[in-house]
């Protein structure tokens, strides 16, 4: 096994498949690590080498950790991602002295308005265990530790259709039958990126970040509403019609994250520091 492989953990998320390809297009040996057959042959058509095992049993994959020179941690496993993720910290943190750890955020966790690179980061959301780990991996002695804080991913499919986080599509879907829901306001603004964009930036984080780095990723702001009337023309429904739904009912219909980060009315996203290493997104609107 080659000691300059680079370990990406979460390789079959969206994230984790973005940083995937961009590691490979780069000429790196990509590790990816997977529960299935099925996910390793997918990934492997992409170009990485995937090995069997599982995030929560490290045992299983503690050759890959020990003979990689760095390692991207895009998994999260939503079902207990607070305990699930302090865990993979606590086995990950000690065993990575000296090399690289490229840790993926979130953009909302900076709460609302203008973000800029130093304003702190805001709690008592859903997201505290993504701070809580940021903030392990930016301070653990002996790591180079690095964050990227990316927006909402987005794609689009040969046939122009937007895809990417969960919401594109049941807006698109809600469009062809009725009103799309948007929780709070269709004018709450929501940071986007799309996914290629994500990729490059954890490549030029592991490539010249530095100890400490903290990487926003957000190519461009655009509303809720706009993003709606986006997603369903990617697939030809011209009316949209919205309806706003309260904290409570976004609560039930979209989960706490999403309940809580699509009311969050992020107006500007600092992206001095991932320019500062080179960063120039490819795709500034839908
Ligand atoms: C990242 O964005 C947030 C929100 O805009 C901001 O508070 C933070 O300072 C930014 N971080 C960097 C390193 O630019
Ligand atoms: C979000 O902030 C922008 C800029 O201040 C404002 O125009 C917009 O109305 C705000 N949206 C909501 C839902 O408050």
């Amino acid at each position: 096994m080659s000691v300059a492989s680079v370990l990406v953990l979460g390789a079959t998320g969206m994230v984790g498949s973005a940083v995937t390809r961009a590691l490979v297009a780069k000429g790196l040996d990509v590790v990816v690590l997977v529960r299935s057959e099925a996910k390793a042959a997918k990934l492997e058509l992409l170009g990485a080498r995937a090995v069997l095992g599982d995030i929560r049993a490290p045992s299983t994959w503690k050759e890959e950790l020990l003979s990689c020179r760095a390692v991207c941690h895009c998994a999260a496993d939503w079902t207990d991602a607070a305990a699930a993720d302090e865990q993979l910290l606590d086995w990950l943190l000690p065993r990575l002295e000296g090399k690289k750890l490229v840790y993926c955020g979130s953009c909302w966790l900076f709460g609302e308005g203008a973000i800029t690179e130093a304003s702190p980061m805001v709690r008592g959301t859903p997201l505290d265990w993504l701070i809580d780990g940021t903030m392990r991996v930016l301070q653990h002695d002996g790591v180079c530790g690095m964050v990227v804080h990316p927006g909402c991913l987005f794609h689009r499919h040969a046939d122009g259709q937007l895809d990417g986080v969960k919401t594109l599509q049941r807006m698109a879907k809600e469009a062809e039958q009725g009103p799309v829901r948007v929780v709070h306001s269709a004018h709450v603004h929501v940071p986007w990126v799309h996914e290629d964009d994500v990729g490059a930036l954890f490549a030029l984080a592991l490539e010249r970040g530095t100890h400490g780095g903290i990487y926003n990723g957000t190519s461009f702001v655009q509303t809720i509403g706009s993003a709606a009337v986006a997603a369903a023309g990617s697939i030809g429904v011209e009316r949209v019609e919205l309806v706003e739904v309260d904290g409570e009912t976004a609560l039930q219909q979209f989960g706490a994250v999403g309940a809580f980060g699509y009311a969050l009315n992020v107006t500007r996203v600092d992206c001095t520091s991932s320019e500062a290493l080179g960063w120039r997104p490819g795709h500034l609107l839908f």
